[in-house]
Order: C-alpha cells, then structure tokens, then sequence
C-alpha cells in the first residue's frame, strides 16, 4: 500500500502540482462530484450511473460526465449511442453544449469517446483555454455533475479526483479494494489538504460486512492521516446489478423498489444532506485543473 502511495507520490511531484488559477470567475452552485476507486472492476460506472438517475429522481437538474476511457462506460450502461463524444470537442468539430446527450430519467451525459480524455494532454494552449471557455457552459446546465472516472493511481483518474470539490471513493470490502482505496484517499489527502470523501462500500455480502470495511477506512484515515473520510453507505451484492449491466437497463429504472434501488437512493440522499452543498464548486477551475495536472507529462 505505502508502497503505491509513494510511487504516486513520485509521479504527481514529475507532473508538478497544478499553477495557480489565472481567471478566477464567480462561484457557482454547481456540485463537482468525482466517483474514483483504487482498485478497478469495483462498481464505479454502476455506482455514478444510477446515483445520477436517483439525484435527477430528487429532483436535481444532473449531468453524468464520463471521463472513463474503459469500455464498459456510461453509455454503454444506459444502451445510448451518442452521435458526438468528447472526442469531437477536443479537435473543435463540436460545442460542449452541443454534445450533451439526453439520458434516461431527465439526466444529462457527456460521454468521452474512447481515447477522449487522454486527448487533453495534447492541447496547446490557445486550445486549452478554448476548451474550458466552452467548459464554462456546462455549469449552467446542472446543479450536480458526477464524474465516472477509471480506476487506479494514473494520471487520467487523478486529475479528476484531485480536481473534483468532492469525491466518492468506492471500494468492495476485499483486502486488496480496501488497501488499494486506502492508498486513493492517502493520495487525495497529500495532493489537496482538504478533500472531501465519502467512501461507498459495493458488492457486500451482508450490511454488517460492508459497515465494517467502511468503518475501517473511516479509521484508517482518521488514525494516519488525520483525515475525516465520511462513509456514505453500501450495495449489496446484487445479481440485478449483473442483470442491469446486460440488459443496458440501470436498476434505478428497470426495478426502482430493488434493494439495491433503495440503498442507492439512500446513497443520494446522504449526498444531498451532507455538508457538501456549502461547496462552492467552480467548473472552469475544475477544468482547469484537470488539464494542467494533464499537461504535464511522465
Ligand atoms: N452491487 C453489485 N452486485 C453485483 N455486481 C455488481 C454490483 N456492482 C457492480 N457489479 C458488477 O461489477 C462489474 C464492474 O462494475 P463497473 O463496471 O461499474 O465497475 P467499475 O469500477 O466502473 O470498473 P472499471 O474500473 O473497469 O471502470 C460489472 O459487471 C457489474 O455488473
Ligand atoms: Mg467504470
């Protein structure tokens, strides 16, 4: 574990920590909300889909940002073909707001294109500040963007999660998920001094087990980091889920009275009345942020 840590460490301090922001601009009340895990395969795609779906049910305006280049991603999920992804912003044949598709149940989705986000790293500058000038547009279409990002300690998840006001780590309760979410939160706490993060525990056997993995990170970073972690809640083992996945039909719509429905409105709810909202989210100087911590090269 420390073992990961510390070669990440090496690796951001390569990258070089992000520049100051030159342009500040107002706050918005859009929430930043990145869904990041250390070990991959954990249920992050899952997890920001149908808490999208549940947040968009309570009555939020929600766009669903893919920023996954993997190939179970959200439009997958939800059986969407989207005309223009990501990629189609990036080499200036499309407007940001020109690529949002409508999704199921009122939600908003950038999708990423294969290959999409990496992209960022190659823009020069004049192109770069093009990009976040029509990034600036998205914040005006939701009050919550969620972030589907890839797993791991690379550089195209971490200039997410570290860019993001908050992230939602998630983890299954196995050893190696928890260390590997240990070493994510370790990460986030060294490289911004005051993430804020919820642990969601997936695929738990019983709540007992899944309380008590989450508990353990709650711990954990408390005791070594001197962090407090929120831990937000817990899926069970579903093989609805496995379903949902086949039928490209998320369980937030095609059983909303699940089990695994209900604690995932459970999980939205606990989103929407935590302390979060005071957040003042700003979507340029996410982007911002995101694309300097890409920008700089291994
Ligand atoms: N609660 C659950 N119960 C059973 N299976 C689940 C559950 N959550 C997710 N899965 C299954 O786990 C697999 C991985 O899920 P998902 O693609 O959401 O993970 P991920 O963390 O996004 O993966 P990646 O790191 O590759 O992006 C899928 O096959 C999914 O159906
Ligand atoms: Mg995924």
């Amino acid at each position: 574990m420390q073992d990961q840590a510390e070669k990440l460490r090496e690796m951001m301090e390569r990258m070089g920590a992000p520049a100051a922001l030159e342009k500040p601009t107002g706050p918005s009340s859009c929430r930043l909300i990145a869904v990041t895990s250390g070990k991959g395969g954990v249920g992050k795609t899952n997890i920001s889909v149908n808490l999208a779906l549940a947040l968009a049910h309570k009555g939020k305006n929600v766009l669903l940002f893919d920023a996954d280049m993997g190939l179970a991603n959200v439009d997958v999920m939800l059986g969407l073909i989207p005309q223009y992804t990501l990629l189609n912003v990036l080499n200036g044949q499309k407007r940001l707001s020109e690529i949002v598709t409508e999704g199921p149940g009122g939600i908003k989705i950038v999708a990423s294109g294969s290959g999409g986000v990496q992209e960022l790293a190659d823009l020069n500058e004049s192109q770069r500040a093009k990009f976040l000038d029509a990034l600036m547009e998205l914040q005006h279409q939701a009050e919550v963007i969620l972030i589907d990002t890839g797993a791991g300690l690379h550089r195209n998840v971490l200039a997410f999660a570290l860019a993001a006001e908050e992230v939602v780590v998630v983890t299954t309760p196995e050893p190696t998920a928890l260390m590997d979410a240990y070493g994510m939160i370790k990460i986030l706490h060294r490289e911004r001094r005051d993430p804020q993060i919820h642990v969601v525990v997936n695929m738990a056997s019983s709540p007992s087990e899944a309380d008590e993995a989450g508990q353990k990170l709650v711990v954990l970073a408390k005791r070594f980091l001197d962090l407090k972690v929120e831990y937000l809640g817990f899926l069970l083992r579903d093989p609805g889920m496995v379903r949902a996945v086949k039928e490209q039909k998320p369980v937030m719509l095609s059983s909303p009275m699940s089990p695994s429905a209900l604690s995932l409105a459970r999980l939205a709810d606990g989103l929407l009345s935590g302390k979060s909202g005071a957040v003042d989210g700003n979507l340029f100087q996410f982007f911002k942020k995101v694309t300097q911590i890409f920008v700089g090269k291994d």
